[in-house]
């Protein structure tokens, strides 16, 4: 049997990994700026990470979730803590698409509403509802298709309120990311994650805050969202979550009562996904994961804005975007093959940098001489040899 051949890969294989380095099959050793998108946030085999999952792996490693299973709460307990969220509740599941597949379905049946807005460049994960609210054509089989989604410009604030005004009544939730991270890194403006806060209390919608890729501490603050000084009604998670191992979950506010059985998962919370994500959240405390992205982000955007041929700079924190000029548009093909880094792209011309949060100085500074020399090579070579 072979693989169903769904990614273009990468001719890397990757054998071992620590920290913010990976190794492959020959020995090689790479800097790893991508975190395997957005997933590894305390460092790869983190060894207090290996430690907790190993400890839970001894004692239980799954039972069904109709009994009790202490972690569970003591995940939520500790997150409640760490997010400042404390009065939300916790509902654990195994992937970003369903933690908002869950928020879209529990929204609707909140408040019995149909209609969904979502933005341009919006990526929210494969599932049916999560792939109807992903602005792209691509991923959306026809059997995805609904007429309960309305894109709207991002960032865009007359059209949200032209939206409500005309539809406020049907909108059941507003789904967005504070950062968008597969549309290329574009930072949600304060004033308009504002104004969803706003319109969704006037109009009885429920405000989603995909923090899938762009929450766990990756901006600086537990959530991006929380730049704008307002709460979301549900916060979705995943990726930094485990940092490797599958946990996802969403945080909902009191405001949303739980009723038997309008969710369930049969993985969702087991013991050792919750050791893992319990292992995240206190070495993100311990090692003061969340001050180390900003120190480290901003190094990294304010050394990458001096560099030639490097255009719009932008993020928060660890999650971190910028274009390239056409001339540069192999250097993150040459940062693999020439420097040994691993960076993320989001085309056309957008490097994404989506580091493990313990990154360190000297591997930030490895990172931009490395940029430096590709720039200088790539700003030397004649056009017609890069189409070669
Ligand atoms: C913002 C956002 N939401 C949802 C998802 C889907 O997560 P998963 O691949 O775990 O289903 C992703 C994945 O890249 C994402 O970036």
């Amino acid at each position: 049997m072979n693989l169903f051949d769904v990614y273009p890969l990468q001719d890397v294989t990757i054998v071992k990994a620590k920290g913010s380095y990976v190794w492959d099959d020959k020995g090689e050793q790479y800097l790893d700026l991508y975190g395997g998108h957005a997933v590894i946030s305390i460092g790869h085999t983190h060894p207090h990470w290996v430690q907790r999952v190993e400890d839970q792996l001894e004692k239980l490693a799954f039972y069904s979730n109709s009994v009790k299973l202490p972690i569970q709460q003591e995940l939520a307990t500790k997150l409640g803590k760490i997010s400042g969220k404390e009065d939300y509740q916790l509902f654990l599941c195994n992937s970003g698409a369903e933690a908002n597949e869950n928020a879209l379905k529990l929204a609707s049946f909140h408040n019995g509403r149909k209609k969904i807005i979502a933005f341009s460049k919006a990526f929210h994960g494969r599932t049916s509802l999560a792939v109807a609210v992903t602005d792209n054509k691509a991923y959306t089989a026809p059997v995805n298709e609904t007429d309960n989604v309305t894109f709207l410009p991002f960032n865009d604030e007359a059209a949200l309120e032209a939206e409500f005004k005309k539809h406020g009544a049907e909108i059941s939730s507003v789904i967005i990311e504070g950062i968008q991270g597969v549309g290329g890194i574009n930072v949600a403006s304060d004033a308009f994650l504002k104004l969803i806060r706003a319109l969704c209390d006037k109009h009885g919608a429920v405000y989603i805050a995909d923090s899938v890729q762009c929450g766990y501490g990756r901006s600086g603050k537990f959530f991006s969202h929380d730049f704008a000084g307002v709460n979301a009604d549900i916060y979705t998670m995943a990726k930094g979550m485990g940092n490797g191992f599958p946990v996802a979950g969403l945080i909902i506010t009191p405001a949303i009562a739980a009723k038997y059985f309008q969710l369930g998962t049969t993985f969702g919370g087991n013991p050792l996904a919750c050791a893992a994500a319990l292992a995240v959240l206190e070495t993100i405390e311990e090692e003061k994961l969340m001050g180390n992205a900003v120190m480290i982000g901003k190094y990294l955007r304010d050394e990458l804005a001096k560099i030639p041929g490097i255009k719009n700079v932008r993020g928060r924190g660890l999650m971190i975007g910028f274009d390239v000029s056409e001339k540069l548009k192999d250097l993150r093909k040459n940062l693999l093959t020439e420097q040994k880094i691993f960076t993320g792209e989001a085309k056309p011309n957008v490097i994404r940098l989506l580091p493990s949060l313990g990154l360190k100085k000297r591997d930030a500074e490895s990172l931009i001489e490395a940029i430096q020399e590709e720039v200088a090579r790539l700003e030397e070579t004649p056009a017609a040899a890069q189409e070669a």
